[in-house]
């Protein structure tokens, strides 16, 4: 038997978007037609007035208006609890028109030149040096990048991500797809310490060493702060070549620092266009009018949804290249909000398939939910629904409309957002134009300034997350590092007291 060809399908647009970003094609994204064409927009039909306990009036949000421009203002001005330590953390806020070409220059010849060299890059970090550079990347290419050509890839090298957790056969496994290859890595960590990067990197560093020798310090990037933490150190001592992760700017703040360029140039994406949408997203987000400014709405409507006793936050696309996105958002919001008992939990969701799992819950679980849509309009491919002689399923009715699985996908936001309204859940959708680096670097801008005003509005600090001290500390104890001796003596005692329990 022959293998499948795809008949009548037409060529992949996501790998033809690959190969000419490969040749350097670039967006106009400087030109008004394409800025009109990518404008996020928030859809709050279904915020307001759902039936049933815990409603949201308009009015619940207008109250708020005043509190929020205020911290608007103060966050411009750098004032209130913004600090870790004595570093004012507003960093990643004037970023984006800070950023230099020659900057982007730097990071494109390192990348450039390496990309020619090898045939798979890894990533090592975890929380703020890891997801924003996965998401992006799963947001602008192909599912199975890795499983194309080098051409269809834009040239790129096959992209791969470790330090992200500590299982033996995750890293194992990966480590077999990059056997045989000619690879380099990137590894970030600000503080240099983290104990999951730090691991998988010393593994992968002797590998390299073995392998290449003196060489393999070639193959390695090093994205660390500028002069205190062990990573810079010790590649400041390897002769690494290094990026820097600015001390103002907090982990999952750093996507548009070197920590998401680096990764993201090598992936290929055009970085100065991922640029120019946080740079747009500013200045539209810096406007004083509340109204006109969505970062400004997002964080009053979901201060709002809290102040109303909704507890989760359904972060739900359509689209399976951004549930990176929505996973992005479960790091930022709930690292930044949850502290002194506060803050929405967000769940990340990718439909429809979860609204055949826990969709149930969001339709007729407790009433403790809100939900945001990501709702990406436009997909890079067309796929049409073909009719079938004896319509069994009864879908002829949408082939004979030459409808396409795009128009069917948005029906997955606009059914649920009417549905959930219904039952009781409050819900925005916050309209995504299209797959590109301008569209994500818009959106990244907009929630971390929501994020931060929503500090404000909690009262309390958003950039600083003692609470993340709590597991290391625990978990330093229990594998016995040394330093952690007292830790690890009132652990036992504590646990002594209390009874095990196990079935
Ligand atoms: O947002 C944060 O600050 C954290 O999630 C960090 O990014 C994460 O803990 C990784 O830290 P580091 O870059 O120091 O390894």
């Amino acid at each position: 038997m022959e293998g499948l060809k795809l008949i009548d399908l037409g060529e992949n647009e996501t790998i033809k978007k690959q190969v000419r970003r490969g040749f350097k094609e670039q967006q106009p994204f400087e030109s008004e037609d394409f800025r009109s064409a990518n404008e996020i927009s928030i859809d709050l039909t279904y915020m307001f007035d759902t039936p049933g306990e815990g409603t949201i009036r308009r009015e619940d949000l207008e109250n708020l208006i005043p509190a929020i421009l205020k911290a608007h203002k103060m966050l411009e001005n750098d004032e209130g609890d913004i600090h870790d330590g004595d570093i004012c953390m507003t960093g990643w806020q004037n970023l984006p028109s800070e950023i230099t070409p020659d900057h982007l220059d730097d990071i494109r010849e390192v990348t450039e030149e390496l990309a020619g060299e090898i045939d798979a890059f890894v990533s090592l970090g975890i929380g703020g040096s890891y997801l924003g550079v996965e998401a992006t990347f799963h947001a602008l290419t192909h599912r199975y990048f890795n499983q194309l050509t080098k051409e269809q890839r834009g040239g790129a090298p096959e992209i791969y991500f470790m330090g992200n957790n500590m299982d033996p056969d995750y890293f194992r496994d990966t480590l077999d797809m990059l056997e045989g290859k000619r690879i380099a890595i990137n590894v970030i960590s600000k503080s240099g310490t983290t104990t999951e990067t730090a691991i998988a990197f010393r593994i992968i560093q002797k590998l390299l060493e073995k392998n290449w020798g003196a060489r393999a310090n070639r193959m390695i990037l090093a994205t660390t702060d500028k002069t205190r933490g062990a990573l810079r150190k010790m590649s400041d001592r390897k002769g690494y070549r290094s990026f820097i992760i600015p001390d103002n700017i907090g982990g999952r703040f750093s996507v548009l620092t070197d920590v998401g360029l680096v990764g993201l140039a090598m992936a290929g994406v055009d970085i100065e266009e991922f640029v120019a949408g946080f740079r747009n997203m500013r200045e539209i987000a810096l406007q004083d009018d509340f109204w006109k400014n969505p970062a400004l709405i997002h964080a009053g409507l979901r201060h709002a949804a809290w102040l109303k006793g909704k507890k989760i936050e359904v972060v739900a696309t359509n689209a399976v290249s951004l549930y990176g996105v929505a996973r992005w958002m479960e790091q930022l919001f709930p690292e930044s909000e949850g502290h002194e008992g506060h803050g929405l939990w967000v769940s990340p969701s990718l439909y429809s398939e979860k609204l055949h799992a826990n969709g149930q819950a969001v339709q007729e679980g407790e009433r403790n939910i809100m939900e945001t849509f990501l709702l990406l309009l436009e997909h890079d491919n067309r796929v049409r629904i073909p009719a079938t002689d004896d319509d069994l399923d009864g879908l002829n009715f949408l082939a004979g409309r030459n409808s396409d699985m795009g128009f069917l996908n948005r029906k997955v936001v606009e059914g649920p957002a009417y549905a959930h309204f219904e039952g009781g859940v409050p819900n925005i959708i916050v309209e995504i134009p299209k797959r590109n680096a301008y569209n994500l670097g818009q959106f990244y801008y907009m929630m971390e300034r929501s994020v931060a005003i929503s500090g404000y509005l909690l009262g309390h600090n958003p950039f600083i997350q003692p609470g993340v001290e709590a597991y290391k500390q625990a978990m330093f104890a229990l594998i016995g590092k040394p330093g952690y001796e007292d830790i690890a003596r009132s652990m036992q005692e504590n646990l002594k007291k209390m009874k095990r329990i196990k079935v």
